[in-house]
């Protein structure tokens, strides 16, 4: 059977941190399969979207819905969703096979059956040559692989993501990019992803959500968001700067 495409729904969510109010009465979809981008300045909220998504943080007021079952209210190792935070949070004191079986291990499945899911899910992510590694051996980008292989290796419906490239170069979160791409178009799973990078969320998303003050700004396709900003924000935020990046650059190489 066919499965529904909104997959996570959310309504009239209001969020307040003691009196001080930080999300506003906001409703937005998620769509099956999509990668969507929350991008939005420092304290807009992002965080605390995600926090709310995987349930580690409550809605003052509003619900969540995940195809269609009320989970506002449902502890996290329930929901099926994964998380990448930016600092990884890798064990340092275990290899990457074992930072991604870890999980598998507690679940009490087969060893052989852990085995070979970790050896896949290894493979997709390129680590096969550093699999008997200790974290601190590993790169940033490398490090950055491995909690996405720990997440992946749950079969999550969703996985959001906290601004997880903030802290590589620029080589790398290109080619970081392109392998979450890959990663999210092979595996078809929904990616929630935070970042306060607007070429980061143009190069990554099918829609992106703006957010400022309190609320969602736009949330739309890039190239809708590009040519019709609904805002002045969304303009200044958004369009100039991209625009005004590539002028630099057109202007550095002329
Ligand atoms: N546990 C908390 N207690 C009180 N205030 C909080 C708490 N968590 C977040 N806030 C406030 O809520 C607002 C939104 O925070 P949030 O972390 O979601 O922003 P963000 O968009 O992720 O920002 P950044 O880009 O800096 O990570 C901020 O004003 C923040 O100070
Ligand atoms: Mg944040």
């Amino acid at each position: 059977m066919e499965q529904p495409a909104v997959i996570i729904r959310c309504e009239n969510i209001n969020k307040k941190f003691k009196s001080k109010t930080v999300l506003e009465d906001i409703s937005f979809e998620i769509m099956r399969g999509e990668f969507l981008s929350l991008l939005g300045p420092s304290g807009c909220g992002k965080t605390t979207i995600l926090r709310m998504l995987i349930g580690i943080e409550k809605p003052s007021s509003g619900r969540i819905l995940k195809d269609g079952t009320d989970i506002t209210n449902m502890p996290p190792k329930d929901r099926n969703i994964g998380i990448v935070f930016q600092n990884y949070s890798l064990f340092p004191n275990m290899d990457v096979y074992h930072n991604i079986s870890y999980a598998l291990s507690a679940k009490k499945m087969e060893k052989d059956e852990i085995d070979s899911k970790v050896r896949e899910i290894v493979e997709m992510v390129g680590l096969e040559e550093h699999i008997y590694k200790k974290p601190r051996q590993l790169s940033g980008g490398q490090q950055q692989r491995v909690a996405i292989a720990r997440t992946l290796v749950l079969n999550p419906d969703v996985i959001l993501f906290d601004e997880p490239m903030s802290a590589l170069d620029a080589e790398i979160k290109v080619i970081l990019r392109e392998q979450l791409k890959a990663i999210q178009k092979k595996l078809k799973v929904t990616m929630v992803y935070v970042t306060h990078d607007q070429e980061e969320a143009f190069a990554l998303s099918d829609r992106i959500m703006v957010l400022n003050d309190l609320r969602i700004a736009q949330l739309d396709t890039p190239q809708n968001i590009y040519h019709h900003p609904a805002d002045p924000f969304v303009k200044r935020f958004v369009v100039d700067h991209l625009d005004l990046k590539v002028r630099s650059i057109e202007e550095s190489i002329r």
